[in-house]
């Protein structure tokens, strides 16, 4: 796989939702092949803090060489990146990690967000035909909600559940999910999630007991984003040698099943 260290340049940059950015990058290659699940590292040029680069999803490719992330102001680097013009050129290291599989034939896929990891799931969403795909996206509030008709998704297409009820389901969306899943009778299902940690340990939980095939796309603290730190490792389940994965270089998709959701 061809990983490329280009320029960036912004072709876009704007808010979506409540402290939620969406940037255009048109990259100086003439073809950036990534697939759905792969991240991207960005570092901003001109400044030595932060010095390290920030890993994002890919949030669509829209053109050859034009792709969309999705980001959430949480610190430094991304504080700086919202304030970002066009024209002004970050320099990216891309594509990176494995991706996610499937579904296979005959499934359908169920794809669980929980706020920021919506990005990745926008991504493979566009890549499959909606009537074999069920989108179900968790926020805290209606303010966080992005639009799905942003991202070329049809509006209407998503199921929302938000904490404070002011959008959708009023609860957690796991138990969206899994309220989904008693309504239908079918378990030819494929199940891809991305959000916080102790959503995804949920989700798995659920997906064990319901038997269900479940990917997820975990998120660390990343460094160097190829391998060569070990900041980013995670436990692996008993039944995996080895002991520990890196998200950056084994994922950021793992299978549920693969992962030490206690350690
Ligand atoms: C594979 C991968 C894909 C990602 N995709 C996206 C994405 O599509 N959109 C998006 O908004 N973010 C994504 N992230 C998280 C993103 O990398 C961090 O939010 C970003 O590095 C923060 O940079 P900062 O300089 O603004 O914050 P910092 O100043 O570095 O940190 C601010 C706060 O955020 C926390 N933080 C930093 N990095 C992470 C992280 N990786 N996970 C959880 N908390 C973190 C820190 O502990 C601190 O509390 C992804 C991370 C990974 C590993
Ligand atoms: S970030 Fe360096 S090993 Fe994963």
């Amino acid at each position: 796989m061809r990983v490329d260290l280009v320029k960036a340049h912004i072709a876009a940059n704007g808010s979506v939702a409540k402290d939620t950015y969406l940037m255009e990058l048109r990259l100086e290659t003439e073809e950036f092949l990534a697939a759905p699940g792969q991240f991207v590292m960005l570092r901003i040029l001109d400044t030595t803090d932060p010095l390290l680069r920030r890993a994002f999803s890919i949030c669509s490719l829209i053109k050859p060489n034009v792709i969309q992330i999705m980001y959430r102001v949480v610190g430094k680097g991304t504080r700086l990146m919202k304030d970002m013009k066009e024209e002004e050129t970050l320099e990216l290291l891309g594509p990176l990690g494995n991706g996610f599989q499937g579904p296979e034939r005959g499934k359908k896929a169920v794809l669980v967000s929980g706020g920021i990891g919506v990005a990745p799931l926008f991504f493979l969403a566009s890549r499959l035909k909606p009537h074999d795909l069920k989108f179900i996206a968790g926020y805290g509030s209606k303010e966080d909600v992005v639009p799905p008709g942003l991202l070329g998704l049809e509006e209407g297409s998503v199921l929302f559940a938000t904490e404070d009820g002011s959008c959708g389901y009023h609860g957690l969306v796991t138990e969206l999910f899994e309220a989904e899943l008693n309504k239908t009778l079918s378990r030819q299902l494929q199940v891809y999630c991305c959000g916080p940690w102790e959503m995804l340990k949920k989700l798995a939980h659920i997906c064990y007991e319901y038997d269900l095939d479940c990917q997820v796309s975990l998120e660390s603290a990343m460094a160097c984003g190829v391998g060569a730190c070990q900041g980013c490792a995670v436990k692996a389940s008993a039944s995996y040698p080895p002991d520990y994965f890196h998200v950056c270089s084994h994922g950021p998709v793992f299978s549920s099943s693969d992962i030490d959701w206690e350690g």
